[in-house]
């Protein structure tokens, strides 16, 4: 290959990576990310009926995200980050906005507590079959 040649084939292995970026970027404002749902638990059926139902409208079917609240299958929401204690409270007081651009979460008044624990069961169960495990918090 000559010099002129090598360039080419270095600037289009470069378009590549930027164009790639922008697609992951365009996906994320997009609200969605891939989530697939393997075998759950009974519990985590369960929570996964009252989530479709109820949490979907913002945060997706199965928990990918929409565009008016975030994907729960997602790192920043791993058992390290925000533990099941604040997903009790988010659903009880509802949540500021303070990591995403979509505004406030509303208390959830038609969930009773005792189906938070199912609903919480789906949410780590998919995160785990989708690689998302608990990482030490730091900050
Ligand atoms: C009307 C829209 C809406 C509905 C319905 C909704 N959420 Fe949310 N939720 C949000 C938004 C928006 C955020 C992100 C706030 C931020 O961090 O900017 C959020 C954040 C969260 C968080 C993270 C809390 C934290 O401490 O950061 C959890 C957990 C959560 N929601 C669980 C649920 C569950 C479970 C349900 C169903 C029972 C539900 N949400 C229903 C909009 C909604």
């Amino acid at each position: 290959m000559t010099m002129n040649k090598i360039k080419w084939a270095l600037g289009i292995i470069v378009m590549g990576f930027v164009l790639n970026s922008q697609v992951t970027l365009a996906e994320h404002f997009n609200g969605h990310v891939d989530v697939k749902v393997g075998a759950l638990s009974a519990a985590a059926e369960k929570g996964q009926i009252t989530f479709n139902r109820t949490c979907a409208a913002c945060h997706g079917n199965n928990g990918e995200g929409s565009l008016k609240g975030p994907p729960l299958i997602h790192s920043i929401y791993n058992p390290g980050h925000h533990s099941n204690q604040s997903f009790y409270s988010a659903v009880r007081n509802g949540v500021q906005q303070h990591h995403w651009p979509y505004g406030d979460m509303p208390a959830q008044k038609e969930i009773a507590f005792s189906e938070m624990a199912a609903i919480i069961q789906f949410v780590r169960e998919v995160q785990q079959q989708n690689g998302i495990v608990l990482q030490e918090h730091k900050m």
